[in-house]
């Protein structure tokens, strides 16, 4: 791992207001088409909307990118608890530039299938690749108070061969089917960011952090990119109780 940076803020606005910049001037530079993973649940919602202000939508470089999701829940589009289905409500149907890449998870009723095709899209539009594993730009993640991220939760299990890049999880609670990327593919990417905020998470922050014992076994702590730099982008509560 090439590199870990942490960075602390006061406010969910502040955070999800310096990452839109970030983002920005990620787009401004990019020499061609960057390829972006974006996470699911509830924390990125707030960024998709400091995204979709109109000074936001005007400035950014829409057009660079080729958005994909880290892992997504195998319900229809329509519904609430769809990734791809809220950050198309919240942002990507506002944006103008309609020359970006848009790649969301088929959702079949075949679960194998839909990672199969994923993955053969993934190979497709991802060009750089490193050691057999498509590397791409940057991968969002959240985490989950249990120490999931994606949809990598403590137990998955699967069959490295048959899925070098993603496979079918399985919600521990809900049984929700979903398509993730396994470690593989995330830990090939140039820039990892986690995007944590609420009290909620600050036990697991600090397990991960600083390396305790029970952190161990946690998804989110074998996010170790192998030549990428992973950065945590927290609010004052998530950071609550680092010693920093
Ligand atoms: C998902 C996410 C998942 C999420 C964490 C945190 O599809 O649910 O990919 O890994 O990032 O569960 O979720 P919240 O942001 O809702 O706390």
């Amino acid at each position: 791992m090439s590199g870990q940076i942490i960075k602390v803020f006061d406010a969910v606005d502040s955070l999800m207001g310096t990452f839109a910049e970030e983002l920005f001037y990620f787009s401004a530079k990019s020499p061609d088409k960057a390829n972006v993973a974006l996470s699911g649940g509830s924390t990125p919602k707030a960024l998709f909307h400091e995204l979709a202000k109109p000074a936001n939508l005007d400035k950014i470089h829409w057009a660079i990118f080729n958005f994909f999701w880290g892992d997504e829940r195998l319900v229809s589009y329509e519904n609430p608890e769809s990734n791809y289905g809220e950050a198309n409500r919240i942002l990507l149907s506002n944006i103008r530039d309609t020359r970006q890449g848009i790649f969301p998870v088929p959702v079949l009723s075949s679960p194998k299938e839909a990672a199969l095709l994923y993955e053969v899209k993934i190979r497709e539009i991802v060009k750089q690749v490193n050691n057999g594993i498509p590397v791409f730009d940057w991968i969002i993640l959240g985490i989950g108070t249990d120490g999931h991220t994606a949809s990598l939760f403590s137990g998955a299990k699967w069959n490295e061969d048959e899925n070098p890049l993603t496979f079918v999880a399985k919600h521990p609670v809900t049984g929700q089917k979903r398509i993730s990327f396994i470690y593989n593919l995330i830990n090939q990417a140039q820039r990892v960011t986690f995007l944590v905020t609420g009290k909620e998470k600050a036990q697991v922050i600090e397990q991960i952090l600083n390396k305790k014992p029970e952190a161990e076994n946690y998804p989110a702590a074998k996010i170790q990119p192998e030549n990428g730099i992973i950065e945590w982008y927290l609010d004052s509560e998530a950071a609550g109780l680092l010693q920093l």
